[in-house]
């Protein structure tokens, strides 16, 4: 009898019950410039999603501030998109998109928002809802990448990633601006127009 079956050596990620799949050491990150690379496609992927994503909230929005908010943002979106294609270019990597499961969330639970909810005012608060839970995640994840690039010398990349995190702020601004304004607007609004009828 044969006893010397070797090991199985499955390069197939390892996943045991209630734990996250653990990738084989060989794929592993094991230095910061990997981590940050990683990172990149993962935003790469996000960004990309969103482009997708952002002109379905505009077909859903009410508002015409926020139709606008969103509207700019998209083309802004795009820009990103570009932007991180200059800076794989900068370090010499393939452009390359990884799936981003947080985003990949983030934009389902808009969906699922703005399926639930009456359409105007009601579905607008959603739709900013949703849309700034997305920009914060963005906000967090140029902000690392960021200083990722600034320990690894990359400034270059890091001058580019800082151009998407501010406008990723500006855009957070934007949507907290248009909720107040425009939204609490039209809620008083239904109030006052509640109350005469009463
Ligand atoms: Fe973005
Ligand atoms: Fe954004």
């Amino acid at each position: 009898m044969k006893t010397s079956a070797k090991p199985k050596t499955s390069k197939k990620p390892v996943k045991t019950a209630g734990e996250p799949i653990l990738i084989p050491r060989t794929q592993q990150a094991t230095d910061l410039r990997e981590l940050f690379t990683d990172s990149l496609k993962d935003i790469y992927w996000a960004e990309n999603a969103l482009t997708k994503a952002l002109p379905k909230m505009i077909k859903q929005a009410s508002s015409a501030d926020l139709v606008n908010a969103l509207t700019d943002h998209l083309a802004v979106t795009e820009e990103q998109v570009t932007r991180l294609e200059q800076v794989f270019g900068l370090l010499n990597e393939k452009v390359q998109a990884k799936k981003c499961d947080a985003m990949e969330g983030l934009i389902k639970e808009g969906e699922e928002i703005m399926q639930s909810t009456a359409e105007g005012m009601v579905r607008d608060a959603g739709i900013i809802a949703a849309g700034q839970k997305v920009e914060h995640y963005e906000i967090a994840t140029y902000g690392t990448l960021c200083a990722f690039a600034k320990i690894l010398g990359e400034n270059e990349s890091a001058e580019l990633l800082l151009l998407s995190l501010n406008e990723e702020k500006d855009a957070d601004d934007k949507l907290s601006e248009v909720a107040e304004l425009s939204i609490n607007l039209a809620a008083a609004g239904e109030t006052e127009d509640n109350s005469e009828e009463n």
